[in-house]
């Protein structure tokens, strides 16, 4: 079976701390979408580290790290990481797998995403810039340039075409886009190059077997279930399914395989980028979330947008990923507030709604919130359920009550040790 932990709303909820957090009961860690978008942040023994590609079990020794087949790959981005790495002598040749299925992201990739939003200019998505959407482009075209291109023999000459082309599309948008194509593909030379020293597997056929002989497998989503292709806020969302369904295809795992899927959210909400938030808060209340939560892009650095816990939302993502368990992340953000508002249901043209329809833009979108009472104690230095206030513990209740699934951890500080199991 293939255990999944996965983002319930705008991605940054805390789920490479809780893949580090549960990594040793897992002999596998794998990856199944979403490329160097992706930020995720451990802290250790005073040491945070933020991974984009790499899975979080990579600080454990004599567990598996697989970068399926659904992910994309910037061999620049992951060189780097890579080299992040350097001091803690891990054996990435057998300790760090990837598909040869996975799709590369070309250094054009990357200024077709830059050209693609400047065009848009106000209707941009906020893209992080790394070529995401037009890597899953020229994948689903056809078109992609994938890792086990580089065991041929004239990869370059693929590499080249695909580049050509590239470069034709750029014409297309009528922007500036400055580059020195010579120096991005040296860069990208360089990547190739130690990313040829690791191991390209057959992923699925790897899984399959480590399956067969009772292997236990955790698969890590990057993302949230808002930026999902089809089930986010279109078309304010990335391109891949970050959604449950997005571990089989991301991982060829059947949906028969799949054990517990772990939801992990945060006690309020964030955004990073453009789209709708119908709870987001634009008074003190968001400034001192984003304050205390140190809310700011793992990936880009960018201040993310932070809102009141949206029940209606998080019931749908539940939902849509068959959650069995969900996982509060920086409950202590929201300490010291006198009073907290939790949404419960939207108005929606006219009518009172309770799930989340098409379209959630604020002229169609209206919340009505329930609200209870917050807490005031530090609970960084909490270590047990029994060290923490009732009022978190009745909050955890009114979540559990309205999308019927337990909360089994309650993170209290980024770090490791920072976790409450319930
Ligand atoms: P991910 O993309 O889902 O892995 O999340 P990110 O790493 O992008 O963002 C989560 C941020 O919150 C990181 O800076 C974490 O160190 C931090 N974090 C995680 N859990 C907690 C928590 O319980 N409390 C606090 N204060 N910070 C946390
Ligand atoms: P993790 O795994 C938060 C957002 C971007 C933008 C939209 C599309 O750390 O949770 P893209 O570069 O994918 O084309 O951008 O998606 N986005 C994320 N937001 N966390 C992430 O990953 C994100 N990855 C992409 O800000 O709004
Ligand atoms: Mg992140």
């Amino acid at each position: 079976m293939v255990d999944l932990l996965l983002g319930l709303q705008w991605g940054d909820e805390g789920k490479g701390k809780i893949v580090d957090v549960l990594t040793k009961n897992y002999d596998i860690i794998a990856r199944f979408q979403g490329g160097p978008n992706a930020g995720h942040t451990l802290i250790f023994d005073g040491n945070k580290h933020v991974l984009h590609t790499i899975p979080s079990g990579i600080f454990h020794d004599n567990v598996v790290n697989i970068v399926g087949n659904g992910v994309v790959i910037d061999p620049v981005i992951f060189k780097k990481e890579l080299d992040n790495l350097s001091k803690y002598h891990i054996d990435f040749k057998s300790n760090l797998l990837i598909s040869r299925k996975a799709h590369v992201i070309l250094p054009t990739h990357r200024l077709l995403d830059a050209a693609s939003e400047t065009a848009k200019g106000k209707a941009k998505i906020g893209s992080t810039l790394k070529g995401i959407g037009p890597t899953y482009m020229d994948k689903t075209g056809r078109n992609g340039f994938r890792i086990g291109d580089f065991e041929l023999d004239n990869w370059k000459e693929k590499f080249h075409a695909l580049t050509r082309k590239h470069l034709s599309m750029l014409d297309y948008f009528d922007v500036d886009i400055q580059f020195n194509l010579k120096e991005l593909e040296e860069e990208f030379f360089i990547g190739v190059k130690r990313l040829k020293e690791l191991s390209f597997i057959d992923s699925e056929e790897y899984l399959q077997q480590a399956m067969q002989h009772g292997k236990t497998i955790l698969a890590e989503g990057a993302q949230g279930s808002l930026l999902d292709i089809d089930f986010g806020t279109y078309p304010f969302v990335t391109s891949s399914n970050t959604t449950a369904a997005g571990a089989c295809t991301g991982l060829g795992v059947a949906p028969n395989k799949i054990g517990n899927v772990f939801g992990v959210f945060k006690a309020y909400v964030t955004r990073v980028g453009s789209g709708p938030f119908p709870t987001e808060l634009f008074d003190e209340n968001g400034k001192t979330m984003a304050k205390v939560g140190h809310e700011f892009g793992a990936t880009t650095g960018r201040p993310r947008r932070c809102g009141w816990l949206d029940l209606v939302a998080l019931k749908y993502a539940v939902e849509i990923n068959g959650v069995t368990q969900l996982m509060m992340m920086k409950s202590d953000v929201l300490s010291g507030f006198d009073s907290l508002q939790i949404a419960t249901t939207y108005n929606y043209k006219g009518k009172k709604i309770a799930h989340l329809p098409y379209n959630i833009e604020s002229k169609n979108v209206s919340v009505n919130y329930e609200n209870v009472s917050g807490w005031k104690a530090d609970i960084t230095k909490a270590t047990n359920v029994k060290d923490l206030p009732q009022n978190l513990l009745d909050y955890v209740k009114i979540i559990e009550d309205f999308v019927g699934v337990p909360v089994k951890i309650v993170s209290v500080g980024p770090d490791r040790k920072q976790t409450i199991f319930i």
